[in-house]
């Protein structure tokens, strides 16, 4: 009796390990926002990479959009309406903006402007502690559960001339700007 019990736990393991990876190779990782990421980090000793992305422009580009001057762009660009309302703006203000209705949680919220997850990736499978920690320790690629090194390419998605206030974008002057470290210990 107990060795069919063995052999059934078997099947099921090799299922659940068959089916996880099948569903990692069609790419089907969710957006879930900055609130999950916050919990973690957000403590001294991760490098506290929230506050950080809070005092810089990129959690301020969708609440930038309701401003005066947000207007005045917007209508040299020849929108008409709301710029928050208006996906010649909010392609370049919100996090995936482009992304499917089905590849968004409930938790991503417009309000969050361009957070972490616009420039490392759809969070739904490297948010738990285990992951983030194996891929930091280099023995799981972040590639598999979704976590991209942001390069220049991701950068420019945004910043390009297609951008009705754009400045010459020099990735690494603007890197320096946005760093937010793992403190080495
Ligand atoms: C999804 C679009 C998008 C992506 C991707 C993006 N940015 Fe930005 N970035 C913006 C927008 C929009 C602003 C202006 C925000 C505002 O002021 O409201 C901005 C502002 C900035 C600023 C000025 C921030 C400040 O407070 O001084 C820097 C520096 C910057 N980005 C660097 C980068 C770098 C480096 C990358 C890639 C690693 C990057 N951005 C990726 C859209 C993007
Ligand atoms: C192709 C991406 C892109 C699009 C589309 C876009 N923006 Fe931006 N926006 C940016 C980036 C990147 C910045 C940071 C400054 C820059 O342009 O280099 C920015 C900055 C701004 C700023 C702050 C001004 C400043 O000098 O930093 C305002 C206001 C703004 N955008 C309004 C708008 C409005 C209104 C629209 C829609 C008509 C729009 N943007 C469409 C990427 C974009
Ligand atoms: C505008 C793009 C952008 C946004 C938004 C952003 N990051 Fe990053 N992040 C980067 C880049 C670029 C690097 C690599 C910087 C370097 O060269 O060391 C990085 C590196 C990191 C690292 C690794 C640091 C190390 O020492 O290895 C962590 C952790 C991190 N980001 C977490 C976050 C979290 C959490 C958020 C949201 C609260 C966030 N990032 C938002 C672009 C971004
Ligand atoms: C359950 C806790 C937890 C959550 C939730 C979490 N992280 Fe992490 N993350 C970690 C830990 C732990 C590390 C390893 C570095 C350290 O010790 O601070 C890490 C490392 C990282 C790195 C660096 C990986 C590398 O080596 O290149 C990035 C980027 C990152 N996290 C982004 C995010 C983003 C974006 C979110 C939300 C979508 C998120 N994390 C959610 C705990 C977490």
């Amino acid at each position: 009796m107990k060795k069919y019990f063995v052999m059934l736990m078997m099947v099921a393991v090799a299922f659940l390990f068959v089916s996880e990876s099948l569903l990692n190779a069609a790419g089907d990782f969710k957006y879930i926002g900055v609130s999950k990421c916050k919990m973690c980090h957000k403590t001294a000793k991760s490098g506290d990479q929230f506050t950080k992305w809070s005092n810089e422009g990129h959690s301020k580009a969708y609440a930038t959009l309701a401003t005066p001057e947000a207007k005045e762009v917007a209508q040299k660009a020849g929108v008409t309406g709301d710029p928050q309302k208006s996906e010649k703006c909010l392609k370049c203000h919100v996090t995936a903006f482009d992304a499917p209705a089905t590849a968004k949680e409930a938790s991503l919220t417009l309000q969050e402007g361009i957070s972490c997850e616009a420039c490392h990736g759809p969070g739904s499978a490297y948010k738990s502690n285990a992951v983030m920690k194996a891929v930091y320790a280099g023995t799981k690629k972040g590639a598999e559960v979704g976590l991209i090194e942001p390069t220049k390419e991701v950068c420019i998605k945004c910043h390009n001339p297609e951008s009705p206030t754009y400045k010459p974008f020099k990735f690494e002057e603007a890197v320096k700007k946005i760093l937010h470290p793992v403190p080495k210990s």
